[in-house]
């Protein structure tokens, strides 16, 4: 057998954060930066992981699990597909990316996304690119121990980069969004790193599933009005205003075509996860800060899960290297190093 290649992209997301695990609703991009995955039969019994980027290689086999944590992505998605069926041989896999890691922009669900790709590639599986999110969502939280929601292994199997992906995280249905007219996407890196964002995440994670069972609900999804959330203590009842006000923002902004009017909605989910959900950090708030200041931004917000990482904002077309340098600097003159991630800077 041949070697076969896939890639798959990560994403950003443009608004709906912390709403995928309550079955709400997201709306993610994908970006121009990918992982690439090759898969070759190596005739053994086992498999060889090459990690370009990281200088590795790690061996290992289904009895025998890796040990290197980018490895766990990798044999999560070979054992999820294999219960699905699938006779995996021995390979030698080898995999690339530029996705940045660790700052929000899901180079993991990109590698497992990727990785799944190429075993329906090599094998001639008949998963759809959904169940392929599924599966890449299962071998995050069996494998790699994240609770994650589905957004982002929907958006890095499903979405494009040049309009977003609404997605109904309870049914999976989904509808393209273009774009406001005469926008683009910049993000930019806080230059923080996510030191708190696993515990975190599964704090409030935590915290939601206490709020929607306080209400007598399956999840927050299923509240209708603002003021049901007043029985909850104040915590919860914070952790749940955020989730239902930001429901309502990406449906808001999945409606407009007001570059003007999706760029206030960015700046309020900013505020919300800053104040009711309590993700941000001081870098991140002073980095959106000085991007919803810039008269060539409709609205930035925090991307991702939070504790650190990267900002998304909405540039006027034609703006957006501009906006990049000049708040970078005004970051760097305030101590901070952050920078540019999307669109990826151009090298010198
Ligand atoms: C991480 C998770 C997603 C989602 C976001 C927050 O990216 O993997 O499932 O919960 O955080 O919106």
């Amino acid at each position: 057998m041949n070697t076969v290649f896939a890639e798959a992209p990560g994403r950003v997301n443009l608004l709906g954060e912390h709403t995928d695990y309550n079955d709400g609703f997201v709306l993610p991009i994908a970006i121009a930066q990918r992982t690439r995955v090759s898969m070759r039969p190596n005739g053994a019994g086992d498999f060889t992981l090459r990690a370009e980027e990281l200088g590795e290689t790690v061996r290992f086999g289904f009895e025998a699990p890796p040990t290197a944590h980018f490895a766990s992505y990798v044999y999560g998605c070979l054992v999820l597909a294999r219960a699905e069926g699938a006779e995996i041989p021995g390979l030698d896999i080898s995999v690339s990316s530029d996705v940045p890691m660790g700052v929000g922009l899901s180079s993991s669900a990109a590698l497992e996304v990727a990785t799944l790709r190429c075993l329906r590639e090599l094998l001639a599986l008949r998963l759809d690119d959904v169940r392929i999110a599924q599966l890449a969502q299962r071998a995050e939280i069996e494998f790699a121990q994240v609770r994650c929601g589905i957004m982002d292994q929907m958006a890095s199997s499903l979405a494009a980069t040049d309009r977003a992906l609404l997605i109904d995280t309870r049914t999976l249905e989904r509808r393209d969004v273009p774009l406001p007219a005469g926008s683009t996407v910049l993000v930019l890196d806080s230059g923080t790193p996510r030191s708190l964002a696993a515990s975190g995440y599964n704090q409030r994670r935590a915290e939601c599933e206490a709020a929607a069972s306080g209400l007598g609900k399956a999840s927050l999804r299923d509240v209708g009005r603002l003021d049901e959330l007043d029985v909850l203590p104040d915590l919860l009842r914070r952790r749940a205003r955020h989730v239902f006000t930001e429901n309502a923002r990406v449906l808001q902004a999945a409606g407009t075509t007001d570059a003007a009017a999706f760029g206030r909605l960015m700046n309020a989910s900013h505020a919300s996860l800053r104040d009711d959900y309590e993700v941000s950090t001081p870098q991140l708030d002073q980095l959106v800060a000085l991007l919803q200041a810039h008269p060539g931004v409709h609205g930035a917000r925090l991307t991702g899960a939070g504790f650190g990482g990267a900002c998304v904002a909405l540039c006027r077309t034609g703006a957006e290297q501009q906006v990049a340098n000049e708040v970078l600097a005004r970051y760097a003159a305030a101590g901070e190093a952050g920078r540019q991630l999307v669109p990826a800077a151009q090298r010198a």
